[in-house]
């Protein structure tokens, strides 16, 4: 049977989770954001032999500790749309301008230090692993530390799984990079093992204590602010503006902005691309 919103039990219900959602990973629901939380947690509530959200919802607080449930709970409720090569130009502008100015103030040290929070699936990280494979030989002798992260179980077994469907590598991801980098397996596409072992999956809850990091040279953290409110905006803001190196480089997506949320940070723009430093533009 479907939930009737209307009624003020469900509405209660609705908040309920809203308001669990929030605590634990920062994403906003707001009531209007009801059809997308009856959605999402209607089959969780089927597995769990529950017929209703109300009955879902009673089940949950009867079970407050139970981790795992939450968990799932989390999990279901995080948005995971993605694409390789998503919004194109932050690419554009981190090949040819952003690495390659990394590049040369580590010459000494040949390192670098990436990130990519938020990875969901894996096609985020995997643009970038493609761009430094392809464009930048010079770094295979070099010391690269490549992190990605996401609060979502599912979606880090998808990232280290590094497996994909023929419609999502048709969305975005050039048929030479595809022919080169990845193999046919059954109806899908495989990443291949080098790529896949740059990348070091992690499951982190950007809202939660860090596990210790290194100092970042480029962080990407795109299309995830936009889901918290502007106090959570800024706490995560100011956390990751302390986990990169000085002369680091922050990717926000297109629709996010450090401006009146972080002062620290300043647009570097290039072509159609804006990302972010601490210190002077390249
Ligand atoms: C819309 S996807 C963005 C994926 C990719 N960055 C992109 O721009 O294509 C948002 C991702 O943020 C993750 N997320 C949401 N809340 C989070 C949190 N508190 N900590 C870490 N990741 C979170 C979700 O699991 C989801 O995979």
């Amino acid at each position: 049977m479907s939930v009737v919103i209307e009624t003020p039990e469900s509405l209660e219900t609705i908040r309920f989770f809203a308001a669990m959602v929030r605590k634990h990973s920062a994403i906003v629901l707001e009531d209007s954001k009801a059809y997308l939380i009856k959605a999402r947690l209607e089959p969780i509530g089927k597995l769990h032999g529950c017929s209703t959200l109300d009955e879902l919802a009673r089940y949950v607080r009867a079970r407050a500790s139970d981790a795992a449930l939450l968990t799932e709970i989390i999990d279901a409720m995080t948005t995971n749309e993605t694409s390789f090569f998503r919004d194109l130009h932050p690419f554009t502008q981190f090949k040819d301008t952003i690495l390659p100015a990394i590049i040369e103030r580590r010459a000494q040290q040949k390192t670098l230090r990436l990130w990519c929070a938020a990875s969901s699936s894996g096609q985020e990280p995997y643009t970038l692993a493609m761009i430094i494979r392809e464009n930048f030989p010079k770094l295979a002798d070099w010391k690269i530390d490549f992190m990605a992260s996401d609060i979502s179980p599912s979606m880090l077994a998808r990232c280290k799984e590094g497996f994909y469907s023929q419609l999502e590598v048709n969305r975005g991801l050039p048929a030479p990079m595809m022919v080169k980098y990845f193999k046919r397996e059954g109806g899908g596409w495989r990443i291949r093992d080098d790529l896949r072992t740059m990348v070091d999956f992690r499951l982190i809850n950007l809202i939660q204590p860090w596990p210790l990091m290194p100092m970042f040279d480029i962080v990407f953290i795109r299309n995830v602010l936009i889901y918290f409110d502007m106090a959570e905006k800024r706490t995560v803001l100011q956390k990751i503006r302390k986990t990169m190196t000085p002369d680091g480089y922050l990717f926000l997506g297109t629709a996010e902005t450090t401006f009146n949320v972080d002062e620290s940070f300043h647009r570097v723009s290039a072509g159609n691309a804006t990302c972010y430093a601490l210190t002077k533009p390249v």
